[in-house]
């Protein structure tokens, strides 16, 4: 009986290291930590000769897999053993990175890339814990540490970790990563987008140690009733994560209090503030320093502190109605013009939607590299958040389901923090289906039992009403159930001329605030004609001029996010001349030029600000 409990623990515990949650992801970013970013080998392997063998058996499937196996790392013992692969002669990719942009012969590549580094590591307190962080990878990583697996994650645009204490040698630890960004109808997006389809190590990779019994988690709100008031909630770690004092201090608010580890390990606070609160707004983006203590561990935060809400069609930030002066973006970077990633490509993107006017961005269509919500936290910029459930996913799939709403839990997880993030998005432009409805029902609840403090919202599906062609309403189910109704529209560009946007009624029955997810036309930078040349700036102008003009017979319009902020690669744009694997929307080009549509909004939204 003994062997066999024996086994038992070690099953477990070798199953606990392929799914350890790691410190909250959001902590990294104020840990210590040992980054692994820089150039690491790469084997482009478009047959996954590396995992399978000849038969097409997986060769991680045997506890002592093949040396033939990519991931064993292996160099020839002698000249009797034959090997045909050698990361140390290899080529090698940035990490973080996309492939496409680095690589002219990976630039269309959907496959398998192998990716190795070597490191050190010496925990600098034997009773640490030592956890992987990846911040992305596109689209699903298998992850393996001298030879051995740690686990898989599905999902190209949120974080993920493992934890590997006790599995590192002191020196040359050689960590294989496969990522395979191949495209499948089951996956969360599906087959077909309007983006590149970026593969690899696109997000900081990170070695992160903890005390043994570390806060994993902390989430400091205001009360969503009362904004007089402070929440927080605390999740220890480890094995005294229950009965633990911990102590909550924010020194500018007068803020320090402690409270005790439930037997679960989590504690929570609820407040009064004393003293006067500056709440976080675009226009006075504060944060506060928090710390929380615990006998062996510190987590230090930076937090802003406000409330969004709705009050029938009207948003309400700290109370006060706010129009969302917003602009979408992907995340796309300036300067490498592939997977952005980097402060500097946040600052520069928020600082053109600062320039336009804004006070919102919609980050399309996934969600973005924590640097871009950090920024907007601190240059003042309310966000749109939202998963790549987008156009035609497999419904039906339960699979399909727990991938999507892993990618949510793990994108809400991330940003609980973030004052900027007020929305919560669960879809784009999904066509509607019982089985849609159901899915993103359960998407919506699930959101709302995370983070009851921010809004729920979807670019829903509009059409005409029957027999008034030029009607437009929202009859899609979902309706009901976000709090903000939302919906792309493209009158005048991919229906009909600039001037329908003249003739069109918007009937919209729902007493709830609209937000214009979308609407917009292509438009390549220098190109001049007349208002019906179409992909001429003239006509993207006068488009941006007759849609401002329709939107504002909605009475309910309580802001909008037009598509989009930045030209940006989609291999669904092939017009010779024109697009040439670039969609023209936006109001820059990609080598960061203003249209002169950016004008049109600019002026917008000034009137907007001043209220004219
Ligand atoms: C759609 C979609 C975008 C796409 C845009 C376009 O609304 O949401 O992802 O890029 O239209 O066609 O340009």
């Amino acid at each position: 009986m003994r062997i066999i409990a024996l086994l038992l623990i070690a099953f477990c515990l070798s199953v606990q290291h392929s799914h350890a949650q790691g410190p909250h992801p959001g902590t990294v970013e104020t840990r210590m930590v040992h980054s692994l970013n820089g150039h690491w080998r790469i084997i482009v392997d478009p047959y996954e000769n590396g995992y399978y063998n000849y038969r097409y058996e997986p060769y991680d499937a045997s506890p002592n897999p093949s040396r033939s196996a990519y991931f064993s790392d292996a160099a020839p013992r002698d000249k009797s053993e034959l090997l045909e692969y050698d990361f140390e002669r290899s080529d090698s990719l940035r990490v973080p990175g996309d492939w496409n942009t680095q690589k002219e012969r990976l630039f269309y590549y959907e496959g398998t890339v192998w990716y190795r580094t070597l490191f050190d590591h010496a925990p600098s307190s034997p009773s640490n814990r030592t956890f992987l962080h990846f911040g992305a990878v596109n689209y699903r990583a298998d992850v393996y540490l001298n030879g051995k697996k740690l686990g898989h994650h599905i999902g190209g645009f949120t974080p993920f970790s493992f934890e590997v204490t006790g599995l590192l040698n002191a020196t040359r630890n050689s960590m294989v990563v496969k990522v395979d960004n191949k495209r499948t109808k089951d996956a969360v997006p599906t087959l077909n987008t309007d983006w590149w389809n970026y593969g690899g190590i696109t997000r900081d990779v990170r070695l992160t140690e903890t005390p043994g019994t570390f806060i994993r988690d902390a989430v400091v709100q205001l009360d969503r009733k009362d904004p007089k008031r402070l929440r927080a909630s605390v999740v220890m770690d480890g094995a005294n994560a229950a009965g633990q004092t911990v102590r909550l201090t924010i020194p500018e608010l007068k803020i320090d209090a402690s409270a005790v580890t439930d037997p679960s390990g989590t504690a929570m606070f609820s407040l009064p503030l004393r003293s006067a609160v500056r709440y976080w707004s675009p226009d006075d983006p504060k944060l506060y320093d928090v710390t929380i203590r615990s006998s062996d561990d510190t987590f230090r935060e930076r937090i802003g502190l406000r409330t969004i809400t709705v009050a029938g069609t009207s948003i309400l930030l700290n109370g006060t109605k706010v129009f969302l002066r917003g602009i979408s973006i992907h995340e796309e970077s300036p300067f490498t013009k592939g997977r952005a990633n980097t402060r500097e490509d946040a600052v520069t993107m928020l600082t053109r939607a600062k320039e336009l006017g804004c006070n919102f961005v919609r980050l399309a269509h996934y969600p973005h590299n924590e640097q871009m919500v950090r920024m907007a936290d601190s240059m003042g910029m309310m966000v749109w958040e939202e998963i790549p459930v987008y156009w035609t996913i497999d419904w039906r799939n339960e699979a399909t389901y727990r991938n999507a709403e892993a990618q949510l839990e793990a994108m809400i997880m991330r940003d609980r923090n973030r004052a900027s993030t007020i929305i919560w998005s669960m879809a784009n432009e999904t066509p509607v289906s019982d089985v849609r409805n159901a899915f993103l029902g359960r998407l919506a609840a699930r959101a709302r039992g995370l983070d009851s403090t921010r809004l729920i919202s979807a670019a829903l599906e509009q059409s005409g009403l029957p027999g008034e062609p030029n009607t437009r309403s929202i009859t899609d189910p979902f309706a009901e159930t976000v709090d903000i109704l939302s919906f792309n529209q493209y009158i005048g560009w991919y229906d009909g001329l600039p001037d329908k946007c003249l003739e069109v009624q918007w009937k919209i029955t729902q007493q709830k605030p609209v937000i214009i997810s979308e609407f917009g036309a292509d438009a390549k930078y220098g190109f001049h004609g007349d208002t019906l040349t179409r992909f001429s700036e003239e006509y993207q102008e006068d488009l941006y001029k007759k849609t401002l003009r329709m939107l504002g017979t909605i009475p309910q319009l309580s802001g909008m996010s037009p598509w989009i902020l930045n030209d940006f690669r989609s291999p669904r744009r092939p017009l010779p001349v024109i697009q040439d694997g670039w969609n023209r929307k936006g109001l820059y080009s990609e080598n960061g030029e203003k249209k002169k549509a950016f004008f049109v909004l600019q002026k917008y939204y000034e009137q907007k600000k001043t209220g004219r």
